[in-house]
């Protein structure tokens, strides 16, 4: 165990000693790049050459008049290129591994989202890639698997555990261990061993800088308050980082899923279901029973379905420096409905979460105030679970007549 990384009682970098001098590569170069104002100016040029950046910040008229309360303005993550926030990450990850000098890159993914960029960065950069993923995520997110494999990539279905997130992480720590010297493990959330969690901050950071920068552009004053979904908490690390500094209320919204009360859900900061523990290379609140065994959690949404939580939140949370709550899946898919049929836009399940809160409390707040919701991804990923959700006729139609074809 090394004594770094720590963020208040949380985080550090817990590793098997195998592991420890390709982390302490990784941390060298990383201090570096950070140390090199060109190594950001380089990567800010791919972003906007390559994945739409800067991504607008949308100002939701309807939304905002139909709730009568503060200005809604939203974050347009879901513009990226491979539709989430998830490839800023993974781009910057990718110009590191190029300085690595390593060819082969793996990663672990839930929604899919992050399997896809993963899968995208390799392509461009000319990578071997793996992409490791639970079986029950395999099965709900389908498409992203067919585009996995289409731009080259190796996805493996992952069947141990409860066949999730958790359990792909742990299958692609797994390889990495045996595959260090050739190999990068691009994690894709602001989770696992030091410097992991900051180093996903640092590339997801440019949405809050730019969101800053937009809303001061438009309005000239900041926001009252700025809203994201929290699966391992990059999305919300990456538009917080642009605040931290000013009197901005901070707000997560973690996975309720049929309840907080019913125990299937995914909150880790909300819940009374969660104590700290270390796993995964890392210490922060996990879904644990009293013996240190992982729950199962539920979320309708696969990117916000997991155990742990960034230990960077861990910790503000606990000092009070961001607010945590949790949207359960039916008021997910009510705000999802409201967003595409006031304004057009359909966000993925997990940012729908977001949407869920803010529209909880914009009409309690007043005319004056602003907040801005983090968009992390556009929502055609979930076409299947929505279709199914809203139970809609003519899909499953449509699904019976293309089984049919499959097996006439
Ligand atoms: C669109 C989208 N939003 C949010 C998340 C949750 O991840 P994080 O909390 O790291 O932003 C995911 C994860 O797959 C995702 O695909």
């Amino acid at each position: 165990m090394k004594n770094r990384g720590y963020y208040g009682d949380f985080g550090g970098a817990y590793l098997p000693e195998i592991l420890v001098a390709t982390f302490d590569e990784l941390e060298a170069r990383f201090e570096q790049i950070k140390q090199d104002p060109n190594f950001w100016k380089t990567y800010v040029a791919l972003m906007s050459s390559y994945s739409c950046r800067p991504t607008p910040l949308t100002f939701a008229q309807n939304l905002t008049d139909h709730f009568g309360g503060a200005k809604i303005y939203i974050k347009r993550e879901d513009l990226n290129h491979t539709g989430a926030h998830k490839l800023n990450n993974v781009m910057g990850q990718g110009l590191l591994v190029q300085k690595m000098g390593k060819k082969r890159v793996i990663a672990e993914t839930g929604a899919g989202q992050h399997g896809v960029a993963c899968a995208t960065m390799a392509a461009k950069f000319g990578f071997d890639c793996t992409i490791y993923m639970g079986e029950v995520d395999v099965i709900r997110q389908r498409p992203n698997v067919f585009w996995m494999e289409q731009l080259g990539a190796t996805v493996v279905p992952v069947t141990d555990g409860t066949r999730i997130l958790k359990d792909a992480i742990n299958e692609a720590f797994r390889d990495w261990v045996s595959h260090m010297d050739t190999t990068h493990y691009v994690l894709g959330t602001a989770c696992g061993p030091h410097p992991f969690p900051e180093m996903v901050t640092y590339f997801q950071s440019i949405i809050g800088l730019e969101a800053r920068r937009q809303i001061l552009e438009i309005e000239g004053r900041l926001p009252k308050r700025v809203y994201a979904c929290v699966g391992g908490g990059s999305n919300a690390m990456g538009l917080f980082s642009g605040f931290s500094n000013d009197p901005v209320e901070l707000v997560g919204v973690e996975a309720g899923g049929r309840g907080l009360s019913t125990g299937l859900h995914a909150s880790r900061l909300k819940s009374d279901d969660a104590s700290p523990g270390i796993a995964q290379g890392y210490k922060t609140y996990f879904l644990q029973d009293d013996d240190g065994q992982m729950k199962e959690t539920h979320s309708i949404s696969a990117g916000l379905d997991y155990v742990g939580v960034s230990p960077i939140l861990a910790d503000m949370h606990d000092k009070g420096l961001a607010r945590f709550e949790s949207a359960t899946d039916d008021e997910v898919i009510a705000a999802l409905k409201l967003t595409m049929q006031k304004e057009g836009i359909i966000p993925a399940l997990e940012s729908s979460h977001a949407f869920a809160l803010a529209f909880k409390e914009a009409p309690g707040l007043s005319k004056e105030d602003i907040i801005i919701i983090n968009q992390s991804g556009r929502g055609d990923k979930d076409i299947f679970t929505v279709a199914d959700a809203f139970d809609d006729p003519k899909w499953k139609e449509f699904i019976r007549t293309k089984a049919e074809q499959y097996h006439a």
